[in-house]
């Protein structure tokens, strides 16, 4: 399973890179403007960093404008995926740039069916949002299942980027329902690491460790 990490910020990026566990960024227009650098720039620093995909979203809203962005971001990097929504026109805009072997990410998923329509158009990445579905009540994670389900019935080649990630049961579970990627913010990241039994047994292996020297 691949880890991205889902931020805009260049000292979380390198930060959690140092940790050898990340394998990708994804980035929104909501994250860039958090940084107050403009998306080139941004993209551009991170791709010195970060040797794999990072996700750069379009802005525009119909397909011929997502066009032009696409071929610009891609211009930056050979890392770069285009991140479209999942719209008519943002899959209108994924079947031309499959056909150019530009690899993308269609966002906002929230029904298997969308991810089904993504797939044919021959996305990359599909990003289901689980914790805007626990938002509104339903249970995010059955729809990773279900993404899994369907892709494999077909043998269908786009993986599933589990996106909207607010907690570590989440990525579990992203893991338990077969997810092929995780985007994950920044702290849920380094919650990861942590179990109160691990600090506990390695305060005890080091009590135990200086009492032996003495
Ligand atoms: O990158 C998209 C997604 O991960 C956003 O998450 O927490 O704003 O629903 P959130």
């Amino acid at each position: 399973m691949e880890f991205f990490i889902d931020t805009g910020d260049i000292e979380e990026i390198k930060e959690s890179y140092s940790w050898g566990v990340i394998d990708g960024v994804t980035t929104n227009p909501s994250l860039v403007a958090k940084t107050g650098v403009d998306q080139k720039t941004l993209i551009k620093n991170i791709a010195e960093i970060v040797d794999g995909p990072i996700s750069a979203e379009v802005i525009s809203t119909d397909s011929e404008g997502m066009l032009k962005e696409a071929y610009d971001l891609a211009k930056i990097h050979d890392n770069v995926v285009i991140k479209l929504p999942m719209t008519i026109e943002g899959m209108k805009a994924c079947h031309r740039l499959s056909a150019d072997k530009i690899k993308t990410n269609v966002t906002l998923i929230f029904s298997a069916n969308q991810a089904l329509l993504a797939a044919k158009n021959g996305a990359t990445y599909v990003s289901p949002f689980i914790g805007r579905l626990d938002d509104i009540g339903q249970t995010g994670n059955y729809l990773i299942q279900e993404i899994r389900t369907v892709f494999d019935n077909y043998g269908m080649e786009t993986k599933i980027l589990a996106a909207s990630i607010r907690h570590t049961d989440h990525v579990k579970a992203s893991a338990l329902m077969g997810s092929d990627v995780a985007t994950i913010p920044f702290k849920v990241l380094k919650q990861l690491f942590h179990h109160p039994l691990t600090v506990s047994g390695l305060e005890q292996f080091l009590a135990d460790h200086a009492k032996s020297q003495k």
